[in-house]
Order: structure tokens, then C-alpha cells, then sequence
């Protein structure tokens, strides 16, 4: 059988082995996909390793996301932009490929899952790191109308906005700290890690409006910490990252296997795990 696998630092709670193989008997795909910790010190060694043993393709998780895309010989474009690779693979000569489709995944969570309109929309995304920088390529592409990117730390936003301003087009793409933007958006996206440690983004309740969606990227069974926000200041609705895990994992499958699962079943399937 054809090896996957998903490597991460912890990796126990991950849910890809199981997405991947509701995938595999779906599409009749023969395939196995296990879940490796390496350890924190030598994430290339395990890369290696996976590969010198025939293996056909890695998601790579946190907090190696970086580390794999350093790694790579060869970078496609949305990951180069993204400075970070969630999906390696060998390309015809052997060399290491490391794809991003966590951008790709947000996407298509929002508007194919959940019909919400980006082209022309108002966004607000919270955090400038890591997470966010792997999905804000992808989310300008869709043409909003403004993107704002607020962070505790503004140097941080400041920098993305830099680095993604060649390729935002029309849209007016702008940095600030959480206290600024007072104006309801459209959508607000938290990227933030602050509901790890049960923290909350200090945002003014007027960023939320009676039409605005919240998406959280984080994902638990309970409404996270920020959703719950949001629904109290009135927000009309609130999804968080489940969809988006299930589909970025599919974006990686259809780049390994060439071909797309169907999502919804999946998303549904994990929902009532
Ligand atoms: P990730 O890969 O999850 O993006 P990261 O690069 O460490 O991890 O970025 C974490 C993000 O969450 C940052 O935007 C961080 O804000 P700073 O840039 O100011 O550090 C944000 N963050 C983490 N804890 C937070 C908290 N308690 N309140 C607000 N923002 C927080």
C-alpha cells in the first residue's frame, strides 16, 4: 500500500489519519496514512527517514510547518507565499516538494461549505502569525474589498502587509491594533493562538454587527472561546476550522491521489464523533 502520514510534535489528537481514511474508502483509494511524532530536535532526520522508506507523501503539522518548508528543494507558489508547508511530497527526480493547502482549505470552507461572499467583502483578520500568513494568499485572491489585519503585536500585521501587498490588487489591505478598527465587517477571521490559553483578542464589540460572520480557524467540540464572543455581541453567525481541517486535508489528497473526495460527508462524520 501507497504510505502516508501526518508529522507533528504532539501528534496523538490528530485528526488526519481518520479524515484521510474516510477519504481513501470513499474514493476506493487503497492507502494507509499513520501519524508520526518526531521528535522536536529532528524533524529532517524523520522526514528522511519517511521518504527512504518509500513513503509517498507527509501533512506536516505544528510546529514543524516551517521547518518542512525550509526543508523543501522546491516550492509551489501559494506555499512559497505562505512561509510555511503543511503538504511534502517527491516530485519525478526525488526532490522534496512542499505544497500549503491550509489557505485553499479556508476557502473553500467559507464559500463552497458555508456560502459566504468574499469578493468585495469587509474582513477583519485577527493574529499576524504562522496561520495567518498561510492563508492570507489565498483569501486576497477572492478580491475582497478591504482586509484588515489586527494584532497585539502591530509590527507583526505591519510586516504582513508588506510582504502580501503585491498581490492584493484592489483590495485596501491594512494593519492595526486590536483597539482601532470600531466599524462592523463582513467577516471577521480570528487567527489568533489566544483561546489556547482561554484568552480573548481585546476587541471593541463594534466590529461585530447584525450581519457580520465569525469564523474561528481553531476548532473544539464546544463554541470556542472567541465564537462564543461574537454570538454575545450579536454576530449572525459563527463557524469554526473543522471544515477548513477537512479541507485542506482533501486539497492534499487530490495532490497526491489526483482526486478530490467530497468533503461534506467527512465534515459531518467528525461532527458527531
Ligand atoms: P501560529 O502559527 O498559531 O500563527 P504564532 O506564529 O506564534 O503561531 O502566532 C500566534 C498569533 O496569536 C500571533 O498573532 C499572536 O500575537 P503576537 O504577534 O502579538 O504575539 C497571537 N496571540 C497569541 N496569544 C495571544 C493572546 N493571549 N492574545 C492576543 N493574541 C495572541
Amino acid at each position: 500500500n501507497d504510505l502516508y502520514a501526518v508529522v507533528g510534535n504532539p501528534i496523538s489528537h490528530s485528526k488526519s489519519p481518520r479524515i484521510h481514511s474516510l477519504f481513501a474508502s470513499q474514493t476506493g483509494e487503497t492507502l494507509e496514512y499513520t501519524a508520526i511524532q518526531a521528535p522536536l530536535d529532528d524533524f529532517p532526520g524523520t522526514v528522511r527517514q519517511f521518504f527512504e522508506r518509500g513513503g509517498k507523501g507527509l501533512n506536516v503539522t505544528v510546529p514543524f510547518k516551517e521547518q518542512a518548508w525550509t526543508l523543501a528543494q522546491r516550492r509551489t507558489d501559494r506555499a512559497q507565499k505562505a512561509g510555511a508547508a503543511n503538504t511534502l511530497y517527491l516530485d519525478a527526480d526525488g526532490g522534496l516538494v512542499a505544497d500549503n493547502t491550509d489557505g485553499c482549505g479556508i476557502v473553500r470552507d467559507l464559500v463552497s461549505n458555508h456560502g459566504v461572499r468574499l469578493e468585495g467583502a469587509r474582513i477583519l483578520v485577527l493574529g499576524a502569525g504562522g496561520a495567518v500568513r498561510g492563508v492570507l494568499g489565498p483569501i486576497l485572491a477572492e478580491r475582497p474589498g478591504l482586509l484588515t489585519i489586527a494584532n497585539r503585536t502591530v509590527a507583526r500585521a505591519d510586516a504582513l502587509v508588506a510582504l502580501f501587498a503585491p498581490v492584493a490588487g484592489q483590495t485596501r489591505l491594512s494593519a492595526c491594533g486590536f483597539e482601532q478598527p470600531g466599524e462592523p465587517f463582513d467577516l471577521i477571521i480570528n487567527g489568533t493562538s489566544a483561546s489556547l490559553q482561554g484568552d480573548l483578542p481585546p476587541l471593541s464589540p463594534g466590529v461585530i454587527g447584525a450581519r457580520t460572520v465569525v469564523y474561528d480557524m481553531m476548532y473544539s467540540l464546544q463554541t470556542t472561546t472567541f465564537n462564543q464572543w461574537a454570538l454575545e455581541h450579536g454576530a449572525q453567525t459563527v463557524y469554526d476550522g473543522l471544515g477548513m481541517l477537512v479541507e485542506q486535508a482533501a486539497e492534499s489528497f487530490r495532490i497526491w491521489r489526483g482526486v478530490s473526495p467530497a468533503t461534506g460527508p467527512v465534515i459531518e462524520e467528525l461532527r458527531n464523533d
